[in-house]
């Protein structure tokens, strides 16, 4: 994998983050998770390259990345698409995704990710806050939410990026 600075990852993320999709995973060589995403965003704050990612509290994943201070976002060539597939279907807490999609978890960050990822932003979560009823300006975003499982949302610098050439 070569290392890239943030500033020089050079494709649409919206599209590689909502029509890709990417995953999300955390924990270490004893136990880790990983689940897909398609809500979320990169962007500048607080003058640092960040990952805004957004998980329901009922999720496996979740519980990882509550106990980490590192998590990975990583996208995948097209030929993974069900794997990706399983991953956003499936819990961790029933199968091992590792196991039955064939991805090979990688250790040598400070968060895993899987060997036959294309792109990995390494993340360091910097602030969580729960969205909520009272912020929804737009009433209908409610509609993707039924009782408590509004997402948390996780604010992470982008500490690396590597690619897969
Ligand atoms: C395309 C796709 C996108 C998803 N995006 C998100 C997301 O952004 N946030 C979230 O909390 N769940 C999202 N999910 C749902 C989780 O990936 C799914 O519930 C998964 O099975 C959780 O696995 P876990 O219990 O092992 O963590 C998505 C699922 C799919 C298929």
């Amino acid at each position: 994998m070569k290392e890239l600075n943030a500033f020089e990852l050079n494709e649409n993320m919206i599209s590689t983050i909502g029509k890709e999709w990417m995953l999300v995973t955390a924990g270490d060589e004893t136990n880790c998770n990983t689940m897909t995403v398609s809500w979320g965003g990169v962007g500048i704050l607080w003058n640092k390259p960040v990952v805004y990612t957004f998980i329901r509290p009922q999720r496996y994943t979740y519980e990882f990345l509550e106990s980490c201070e590192y998590y990975t976002m990583s996208a995948y060539p097209d030929e993974y698409r069900a794997a990706l597939k399983l991953c956003g279907t499936k819990s961790g807490r029933d199968i091992d995704k590792a196991a039955q999609t064939g991805l090979t978890p990688v250790f040598d960050e400070k968060a895993p990710y899987f060997s036959q990822a294309r792109l990995v932003l390494v993340c360091r979560k910097m602030y969580v806050q729960d969205l909520c009823e009272a912020g929804a300006l737009d009433k209908s975003i409610l509609a993707n939410y039924h009782g408590d499982d509004y997402h948390r949302m996780y604010v992470s610098e982008i500490e690396k990026v590597l690619v897969n050439e």
